[in-house]
Order: C-alpha cells, then structure tokens, then sequence
C-alpha cells in the first residue's frame, strides 16, 4: 500500500505594531536578547540601505506558539536558537507567560497589548492537550475556518489584526496565502502606543537636512528639546575619533518603557557601527547611561516593515519546521504539518508627544549660542531599541536610514 503525505502548509503570522510608551509590573528577567540582536544581523544584511523594524518579543512569542507543538529536531532547534537550553524543558512557556504579562500595560499614558490568535483548519482535530496549553500560556484564542475559502478566511485574519492594532496593520494576508492543504495559522500581535516622559513641543519642530549613509540628503522634520534623560558616551574600542557613539535612552511615562538610541558621529555610517552590536553590548549600554541633561534633536520618523522570518530563522538554525521533516506532532496526531511561512509585520511612528489627550512638560527655550550640555544630533542614521528598563525586554529594534520626509514646499520654515 502507498502512502502519500499530505502537505499542511501553517502559516506564521507575528505581526506587530507599535505606536509610543509605557509601564510595566513585577519582573521576570528576559534571556532572548542575544536572539534579537542575531536577527537583527540577519535583517541588516539583507536590508541593504532601508530602515528596519520589528519586534524581537513578538517573535520570541510567536516561537514559543509553535514550540509548544514541536518535538524532535524541531523543538531542539527552537530551544537552542531562542537561547532556552538552560532552562528545565517547557519552563519557557512560563517565562514568555511571565513576560508577556509583566509587559502588557493598559492606561491612559501607555498600551502593550499582545494577541495571539490560531486559526484551525474545521474538521481536523487538533490535540486537547495543545489548545489547553495554548489558552494558558499565550491565552490564545483559537477559531475555527475553512481554508478552502481563501479570499473569506484572509478576509476574517486581516479584520482581526487590523482590530487589534487600531487598524494600523491592514491588510496583512491575501487569499493566495491560503490553500486547501493550510491546516492552521498563527497570528501574533503586539500593539504599542505611549507618551514620552519628557515630550518635545511642537512649536519647537524645524525643517532640517537629514543626510543619508548614501551622502544624499533629505528634508525632514527635526524636533527637538533640552531635558533630562540618560546619556552616555561610548568607544567602539577603536583610537580613532570616529570611534566614539553617543547612546540617548529616553524613557517613556511611567519609566518602565524607554527608547534607546545609537547614534555615531556624523561622518561615521551606521553600517561601521552595526557589527559591533551584541547582547552584552545592550546590557553595557544599559547600565552605564547616566541621567543627566541632554539637548536633543530628534526627526519624526515613521518605519513600516513586512519580514519574511522564514528566511531569517533559517539563517539562524531554526530550519526543520520549516520542511515535511516537521515534527509538530503535540498539534496533531498527524506528522504532516509543517509550517509555510512566517511572516511579521511592524509599525512604529515617533512623534513629539505620541498619546492623545497626554499632558505637555514645560521645556527651556531654544539656546543656540551655548553649548551647555551635551547634544545629540540625529541628523543622520541611527540604530534604536525600545525596551522595557526591569525585565530588559526588546519590543522594538531597529533603524532609521530615513526619517520621514518632507517636500520643501510642505513646511515654510517661517510660519513654524
Ligand atoms: C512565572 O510566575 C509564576 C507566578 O508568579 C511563578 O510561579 C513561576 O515560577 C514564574 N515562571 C518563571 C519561569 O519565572
Ligand atoms: C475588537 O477588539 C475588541 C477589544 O480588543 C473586542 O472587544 C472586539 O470584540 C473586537 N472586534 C472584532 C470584530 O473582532
């Protein structure tokens, strides 16, 4: 007798999304930094000269879905590459549980929602034990659909996603995504918005020249503001002048959620300074920013980006689920799912006070003539993380190539 194996293409959806600042509660201690920084080496080899966003969290998450249905050579692979292999096997699920919920936030000054969702082929039975875990560590909610029905069921995920990040996400999948062989989809969203502590005023916003790692430059909108926030100066172990980087951490209300950012000197590409991120870097970084006052000139900046993770988890050793080797057999009793894609999308916009309705601080007047503190000029690219400061988690990484930009005739300077 002949066997065929049935493909069952899964579909991997972090997908994420992100506005601005916030808080968190009591503090497990997240180890997938030296994960995040590897696929933000992916991303940036293959990212040529564009901006790059995404979410190392979500993603960890995302990972940890799918984890829970690996055994074998896929569940090793996960494991090893999201840096788990110290821990007893499945304490995992309760760290990323513990994170998760010590990152979420809801207020008035700062959101993180996570959302994850899975989206199960009707009349295939998944293993109980699977969706328990699932409601439990990742509270996932879980929906039946007809895959056969692409263009209804593409139709049902995006409107899910788009309600879950206030519609700034639309439109994530098509109907060709789907097939009559796709089994179950996952879908992972991570909403973000958030005030600056210390917000810029608008009125204090300017055309500015931003110019490129290329050498061309381009017109943006450079806000900027004197305050206190944490600042440190860096050497990447080079004697050469170009050697030393500022690092501007700016938290957001509450404090427990900061932006950091990586800015090398003028004449310096931040393609010089990237290699020399890793993990330890960051907590380097961390620990030894000190409050004090900074003048800071900031662009408003908009990135978008749609990740193909397929590719970048392969180059990170993550490869088996991704082939009909799969063993994702906690889901089903079947050997034959095997995932077909992976994809995240992510959105961040930085603007002068994020949060609507959030209050303004009174800031100094522009002082051109001193220079009393030290200044921070990103007037050219630069790398950025937003983090949560007691669990030392990565929502956000990233970089900005270029900011928003803004035709001459947009903005008169004058009338500013
Ligand atoms: C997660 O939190 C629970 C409840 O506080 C605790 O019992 C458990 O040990 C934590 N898990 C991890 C991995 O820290
Ligand atoms: C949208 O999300 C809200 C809260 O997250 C939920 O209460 C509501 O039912 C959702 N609507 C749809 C159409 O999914």
């Amino acid at each position: 007798m002949l066997i065929l194996d049935i493909l069952s293409p899964l579909l991997l959806l972090p997908l994420l999304l992100l506005g601005y600042g916030c808080r968190a509660a009591d503090i497990p201690e997240d180890t997938t930094s030296e994960f995040s920084v590897r696929l933000y080496h992916q991303l940036q080899v293959a990212g040529g000269q564009d901006n790059i966003i995404f979410s190392p969290l979500s993603v960890a998450v995302a990972l940890g879905m799918v984890e829970l249905g690996a055994r074998g050579a896929s569940l090793a692979e996960i494991r090893q590459t999201l840096g788990f292999n110290h821990l007893l096997p499945g304490v995992e699920f309760s760290l990323l549980q513990n994170l998760t919920a010590a990152v979420s936030n809801d207020d008035a000054h700062c959101v993180i929602r996570f959302a994850n969702s899975l989206f199960l082929q009707e009349g295939i039975a998944f293993n109980p034990e699977f969706l328990h875990l699932m409601r439990k560590y990742f509270r996932a909610q879980v929906e039946t659909v007809d895959f056969s029905q692409s263009a209804a069921v593409a139709e049902q995920i995006n409107s899910w996603v788009e309600n879950q990040t206030e519609s700034k996400i639309r439109e994530l999948l098509s109907a060709e995504d789907f097939s009559s062989v796709t089994r179950l989809t996952l879908v992972n969203a991570i909403y973000f918005r958030g005030s600056w502590k210390n917000q810029f005023r608008p009125e204090n916003t300017r055309t500015f020249s931003f110019s490129k790692d290329d050498g061309s430059e381009v017109q943006t909108l450079m806000m900027y503001q004197q305050g206190d926030f944490y600042y440190g100066e860096f050497s990447d172990g080079s004697q050469e002048a170009g050697g030393v980087y500022q690092v501007l951490e700016m938290p957001y209300e509450g404090e427990d959620m900061s932006m950091m950012i990586v800015l090398p000197r003028q004449e310096v590409p931040l393609a010089s300074l990237e290699p020399i991120i890793k993990a330890p870097l960051l907590e380097e970084w961390a620990n030894n920013v000190k409050r004090q006052k900074v003048e800071v000139y900031l662009p408003r900046f908009k990135v978008e980006q749609k990740i193909d993770l397929k590719s970048s988890l392969q180059g990170l050793g993550i490869k088996n689920i991704f082939t009909s080797d799969a063993d994702l057999s906690a889901m089903t009793d079947g050997k034959d799912l095997y995932i077909e894609k992976a994809v995240q999308k992510a959105y961040l916009e930085v603007t002068e006070e994020g949060a609507e309705g959030a209050v303004g601080s009174g800031m100094i007047a522009l002082t051109r003539t001193l220079v009393l503190y030290p200044q921070v000029m990103a007037d050219h690219p630069f790398f950025f993380i937003i983090r949560n400061r007691r669990t030392a988690s990565i929502l956000f990484m990233g970089r900005v190539m270029t900011p928003e930009v803004i035709e001459p005739n947009d903005h008169d300077f004058d009338s500013i």
